[in-house]
């Protein structure tokens, strides 16, 4: 353990970009119970890049709309509000990421998007009331290695030595930092001043059993678990056990699963597009 990295590491957290102003300002108006729907517009639409992605997700295959969906407030009202606010905050999160791009970072990104989709997917069918949210969980809960893979000159080498002993990264990140990705990932949501949901979910994702939001972090974990075992990723360890005890507890019948990760791979290839980093 070496104090001096870990007090750059979390350093660094406080350099990151700060949750951009306007997802910020997007999650507090929200927040109010009789927010302005019209403010919420005319914040978002300031941003031409964010008001772009956001008209392409709500014409995406994941809403297929009818006809095509032109301007904003019309995407607003098709896809509602808090899929908005939860798309502004994933699409704010690409600053993050767009700083390191290298093959690391584009494999967590890729691997974060796809966490993302299994976990709506999942919950349209199991928790459709969380299903935003597990969405934006899915896009922050490795935000973690994205930190260490630019504070820390040995990252590459500890990611190398994980993916090809099958050693899960957070064991080797606790045995040469002192903390892992998770612990990390907390903290940066608590610096960025998000709702205490995702501080704890993403503190608490690889020990989802301590979280306080259950429904969430069983979903994600699922979905974190299922995601690893169709594509490659950095972190591949596999936890078989979980697997078994989401499905029980999600109550996921074998028809069930295949059809989800039919719905996901199909998703998946037509959505990846819209996330693209560069
Ligand atoms: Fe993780
Ligand atoms: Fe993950």
């Amino acid at each position: 353990m070496n104090d001096n990295l870990q007090k750059k590491i979390l350093d660094k957290v406080k350099t990151l970009p700060p949750m951009p102003q306007i997802a910020a300002k997007v999650i507090q108006i929200c927040e109010k119970p009789n927010f302005n729907f019209s403010e919420v517009i005319m914040l978002v639409s300031k941003d031409i890049s964010l008001t772009s992605s956001i008209l392409k997700f709500a014409n995406s295959a994941a809403f297929s709309p009818v006809s095509e969906v032109t301007d904003l407030r019309q995407a607003t009202t098709y896809i509602g509000v808090n899929n908005l606010k939860n798309l502004v905050i994933s699409i704010s999160l690409k600053s993050v990421y767009n700083k390191t791009f290298d093959f690391i970072s584009q494999k967590i990104w890729e691997h974060s998007i796809a966490v993302s989709i299994f976990s709506r997917l999942l919950a349209l069918l199991k928790k459709p009331e969380i299903a935003t949210e597990v969405f934006t969980l899915g896009m922050m809960h490795d935000i973690g290695q994205i930190i260490f893979k630019t504070s820390v000159p040995e990252y590459s080498e500890f990611v190398e030595t994980a993916f090809n002993n099958n050693i899960p990264l957070s064991e080797i990140e606790k045995n040469f930092i002192g903390f892992d990705h998770a612990e990390l990932g907390g903290y940066t949501m608590k610096t960025w001043k998000m709702p205490h949901l995702f501080i704890d979910v993403v503190y608490f994702h690889h020990q989802y059993l301590q979280s306080k939001f259950k429904d969430h972090s069983v979903i994600l974990t699922y979905a974190n678990n299922i995601v690893k075992s169709l594509s490659d990723c950095i972190d591949k360890v596999i936890n078989e056990a979980d697997i078994e005890y989401c499905e029980e507890v999600l109550k996921i019948s074998k028809a069930e699963k295949d059809e989800l990760i039919n719905n996901f791979m199909e998703i998946y290839k037509k959505e990846k597009e819209i996330f693209e980093l560069k």
